[in-house]
């Protein structure tokens, strides 16, 4: 199986720093009480309750039935579905992203849906993966597919766009982006980097079959742990976020 599969109950363990390290970006949106704001890329909702407890009125959207019955399940309304095709029109005062943007690998298709969901001069505010994110990872399980004669875009199926590239996107989208900046984040991964490769990168192994996986993983973390691994035991992912927030023009603006 070369697809992501979700486990709310496994993110939750492996992965919530995620929703913990996201008060940046949720500075940058700055919710107001009666806005309506799309949480795209919701994941098990945690962020979304966050949002509606300042009294926006908020609606989250995502692919995974997992993590939609999870958010659900915090009462908050929630719509299962691709981020390639929002099916929102002039909807939303602001269209809202943490953690998710580098899974949807076609952006072009992505940023036109944002811009269709929201109204005229309505905000975009999103933290994702951006350039350089997790190299050092990548790299390493590139060499191991190498080594194996295996499928080596298995080991990086993400987008992780520069800040530049990621403006010019968005302004043929009909955006002006007001920042975009890359955010070098060292996040130390309280389970350690074999959770979290098992949680966000297990098709890579799967190709090798089952007893082939687990070799793989351990020569991955062989390379990895001499960069990645510190004097205490501590692994530390080489996170690099890319945080951006742009208003989408009014439809007869020049
Ligand atoms: C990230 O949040 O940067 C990320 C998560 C999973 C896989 C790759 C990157």
């Amino acid at each position: 199986m070369t697809e992501q599969v979700w486990s709310s109950t496994t993110y939750d363990r492996d992965a919530r720093f995620v929703s913990d390290l996201a008060e940046g970006v949720l500075d940058w949106l700055s919710p107001k009480a009666g806005e309506r704001i799309l949480d795209l890329g919701c994941g098990d909702g945690v962020l979304t309750e966050t949002l509606a407890e300042t009294g926006a009125v908020v609606t989250g959207y995502d692919q995974s039935p997992d993590f939609v019955r999870a958010a659900r399940g915090r009462g908050l309304e929630v719509v299962e579905g691709d981020g390639h095709a929002l099916p929102f029109h002039n909807e939303f005062d602001a269209v809202f992203s943490n953690a998710a943007l580098h899974w949807m690998v076609k952006p072009e298709a992505v940023g036109a849906g944002i811009a269709r969901a929201l109204r005229d001069g309505g905000r975009f505010v999103a933290e994702f993966g951006g350039h350089g994110n997790v190299a050092a990872v990548v790299v390493a399980m590139r060499a191991v597919c190498r080594a194996r004669g295996g499928d080596e875009t298995l080991a990086c199926p993400w987008y992780f766009p520069s800040p530049a590239a990621y403006a010019r996107l968005l302004e043929k989208n009909g955006f002006t982006v007001e920042r975009a900046v890359l955010i070098p984040r060292p996040t130390p991964l309280p389970t350690g980097m074999g959770a979290w490769l098992r949680l966000f990168r297990q098709p890579f192994f799967d190709q090798f079959g089952e007893a082939g996986a687990e070799e793989a993983l351990q020569e991955v973390l062989s390379l990895l742990e001499p960069s990645l691994k510190d004097e205490d035991g501590q692994w530390t992912a080489d996170y690099v976020r890319l945080r951006v927030k742009a208003v989408k023009n009014p439809v007869n603006a020049t």
